[in-house]
């Protein structure tokens, strides 16, 4: 049941509604944790490597092939060849799988924003505030509903449009914001001759490389691009052919790792500052733990309103993000079982209830329950990220390289005009699937622990 296609009105709406999905809880929650986790400077360097090279590559990809299918992710991967229905279903997974741990996230944002807003900042700025608040089951079982039962009414009521255009007032302010508290950290950290942490984040430290800082970058590009998930597939099926994805795909690329650099510059140097470089190991928690200290150190008064200001900003990029999510699974359960769209955004969110369960009790009750090392929610956000993203990735190249030709995309490509990177284009879309296969063994290598008597070091 295809539904009639709606396309963007322009370039800008594209890439606006593009980077709506791509900015979201990656850039200000994920990314800072695996900067300060995977060696800093050297991280940050590796991750700007892979995002103008491979990024960019994957990212024309996979707007090329669904702006040419018309199609979104199943049917497109349909259209080009029928043995490749799978890898549609195999990307829809991953939208399912991040939902529910992502609301998790998104309940932390809300249980934030209701302690600025109520004035304790002091109090959220306390050590083992957080820890307490995800170990309560009552709490974070209700901030996690809250968050899912918001995105459900607004894809529900079809409401996505006044969310997007509150966004697209809020994405900017949410940026200046940014630079605003990222000047704040850095100037008063330089202030006091206190230049480890910044150093820590800017300068690439070549013995902090490992592997696993590939492996790291890899994954967080993807689900920060929001590639290799169906998700700019169907963006590019909305897409009208006067507008370039070459260069709609260096503005998406841009501004998300724009918002990304500067997430890490709020939170990696004051981690340092607060707790000293063994600080930056606190995992997921680490925006949640450091940031309400700067905001309190900036006085009573002051520390409350811009800690409110932010959350709520944060909020908003995470909706938008979500919304995208849920709104992805509800129309593949629909096309694909033909249901009701009301019954369907009921199971969407009951299903996404049941599966966030365990992510939510993970720092809590069940936090006894230790998967290959990790918490429940950094499982999840392991296979999905560094497990089911890369192989969907490699397929899709595959399917270019052996199956379409990369002729085909850049025949898309090139409606719009002169494709300018061709060249890197027809390299990387080669070279990529190579590249993803050995990041992938190695990642599930260090999963299991296996390190050949110490020969792999991670
Ligand atoms: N790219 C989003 C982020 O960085 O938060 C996560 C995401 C949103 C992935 C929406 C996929 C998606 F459809």
């Amino acid at each position: 049941m295809e539904k009639k296609r709606s396309s963007f009105t322009g370039k800008l709406g594209f890439v606006l509604a593009a980077a709506g999905s791509a900015v979201g809880l990656g850039n200000l929650w994920r990314f800072p944790y695996l900067a300060a986790q995977y060696g800093g400077g050297i991280f940050l360097l590796v991750y700007a490597i892979l995002s103008v090279t491979f990024g960019f590559s994957l990212m024309v990809a996979e707007i090329s092939i669904g702006r040419k299918t018309g199609l979104s992710a199943i049917g497109a991967f349909q259209k080009l060849n029928k043995k490749c229905t799978f890898i549609g279903y195999l990307a829809a997974i991953v939208p399912a799988m991040i939902l529910p741990y992502y609301s998790v996230i998104g309940g932390w944002v809300i249980k934030y924003l209701v302690v600025f807003t109520t004035g304790q900042a002091d109090v959220a700025a306390t050590d083992g505030y957080f820890e307490g608040f995800t170990a309560s089951t009552g709490q974070s079982i209700l901030f996690f509903s809250i968050f899912l039962a918001i995105t459900a009414v607004v894809v529900l009521f079809g409401v996505e449009k006044g969310v997007e255009k509150v966004s697209k007032i809020m994405m900017p302010i949410l940026v200046v914001l940014s630079v605003g508290i990222a000047a704040y950290v850095c100037i008063s950290n330089a202030l006091n001759g206190d230049w480890d942490g910044i150093l820590y984040y800017i300068k690439p430290d070549f013995s902090n490389f490992g592997i696993m800082t590939v492996v790291a970058a890899m994954g967080q590009l993807f689900y920060s691009m929001s590639l290799a998930m169906g998700i700019m597939i169907t963006y590019g099926s909305y897409m009208k052919k006067d507008v370039s994805i070459e260069s709609s795909s260096h503005q998406i690329e841009f501004f998300d790792m724009g918002v990304a650099f500067l997430a890490g510059l709020m939170v990696v140097p004051s981690v340092v500052s607060y707790s000293g470089i063994e600080g930056l190991n606190k995992g997921p928690g680490l925006m949640f733990v450091t940031l309400p200290k700067v905001f309190n150190d900036m006085g009573p008064v002051t520390g409350n309103i811009v800690g409110a200001v932010f959350f709520v900003l944060v909020l908003f990029a995470a909706l938008t993000s979500s919304i995208s999510l849920m709104e992805t699974v509800v129309s593949i359960i629909q096309d694909k079982f033909h249901i009701e769209r009301k019954l369907t955004c009921l199971i969407v969110l009951i299903g996404a209830f049941l599966i966030g369960l365990p992510s939510a009790l993970g720092f809590g009750v069940w936090s006894g329950v230790s998967l290959l090392g990790m918490d429940i929610l950094t499982f999840v956000d392991f296979v999905t990220n560094s497990i089911i993203m890369p192989i969907v990735a490699i397929l899709t190249c595959i399917v270019i390289c052996y199956v379409i030709k990369p002729k085909a995309v850049i025949e898309e490509v090139e409606v719009s005009g002169k494709f300018h990177l061709k060249k890197l284009f027809n390299v990387m879309i080669y070279v990529a699937p190579i590249l993803l296969l050995v990041i992938l063994v190695f990642s599930v290598f260090e999963a299991f622990d296996i390190t050949f008597g110490g020969f792999l070091k991670f």
